[in-house]
């Protein structure tokens, strides 16, 4: 059965892999959508009418409104909505330019909140759909200079939890991609960089420095990752699984913080127990 997928962020990484690969399949109409929609021309060869194109930034309500009417008059309902969209940022807790910092909350976690709101009715009433969230391995584990990333990374993995729970006997699945570094712009263009300035800090620009350099050369591949976000969907809806790592370095880095908080939280079972009233 055919299924209408609406991504957003398709300019570039994921997005676009995730695009081109929906673009080739018989059982999909893709909405591909782009702050700047001429970004998508990569589309062209593909396109036998089963493409929208439409510009979209996220943190535009207006577009955002505009964009789902265009699909529904078009098309009718969302099957699967994939919020790839996403910014980063690195810099110390302390040292790090707060209105950058709030510009990848409009992005990473209000974009996605208002983007699944505006879906969400649809998909109840159609008892069905599919909400693809993108977070990252920074939403189970952190790093040193990317706090703010993490905060809304860790948003996102909460707030699907909870929607998980709410609408998974009506019909709807919910799946987090967490991946660790793939070949992307999000370590290069598309994640804004504060070096340190004060001397206690200065140990950590190095591990900034680093990540910047190895834009372009991270092991992870979007390819294969649309691939298997693609398969999920279509072919395993009855396992899809809440939270998803991708690469060997995310699935890696999720088990060893599962166990290594088992640990702790068993270490201090009786203290954290011993916190409650006896029961009357
Ligand atoms: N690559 C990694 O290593 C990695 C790891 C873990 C998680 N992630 C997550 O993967 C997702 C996709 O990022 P990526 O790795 O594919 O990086 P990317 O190549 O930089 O793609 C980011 C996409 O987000 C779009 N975008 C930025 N601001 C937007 C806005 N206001 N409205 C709509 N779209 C906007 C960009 O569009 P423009 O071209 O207009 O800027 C671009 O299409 C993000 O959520 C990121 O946090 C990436």
């Amino acid at each position: 059965m055919t299924k209408t997928w609406l991504i957003t962020g398709t300019s570039t990484g994921f997005g676009r892999a995730l695009a081109t690969l929906l673009a080739q399949k018989e059982d999909v109409r893709l909405v591909a959508t782009a702050r700047h929609p001429e970004q998508l021309d990569y589309l062209t060869p593909m396109d036998h009418g089963q493409i929208l194109r439409l510009a979209l930034d996220v943190t535009q309500l207006d577009q955002i409104k505009s964009v789902l009417k265009t699909v529904h008059d078009r098309w009718g309902n969302i099957d699967v909505l994939v919020n790839n969209a996403g910014i980063g940022y690195f810099g110390t807790f302390e040292e790090s330019d707060l209105s950058a910092v709030q510009q990848m909350f409009a992005v990473n976690v209000w974009g996605l909140i208002h983007l699944t709101r505006a879906v969400l009715p649809e998909m109840r009433q159609q008892h069905a759909g599919t909400i693809v969230n993108f977070s990252s391995i920074g939403g189970l584990y952190s790093f040193p200079t990317l706090s703010y990333y993490h905060a809304t990374k860790y948003a996102v993995e909460g707030m699907s939890e909870s929607l998980e729970k709410e609408v998974r006997d009506l019909g709807i699945k919910v799946m987090l991609i967490e991946p660790s570094g793939f070949r992307t712009d999000w370590a290069g263009r598309s994640s804004q960089k504060t070096l340190p300035t004060h001397p206690d800090y200065q140990p950590l620009a190095s591990f900034i420095q680093d990540n910047a350099q190895g834009a372009h050369h991270e092991a992870g591949d979007p390819q294969a990752a649309a691939q298997i976000i693609y398969d999920q969907v279509t072919h395993h809806q009855a396992e899809l699984p809440l939270r998803l790592p991708l690469g060997e370095f995310a699935v890696k880095t999720a088990l060893q913080k599962v166990q290594a908080e088992a640990v702790a939280f068993k270490a201090n079972y009786e203290l954290s127990a011993s916190a409650d009233r006896p029961l009357d």
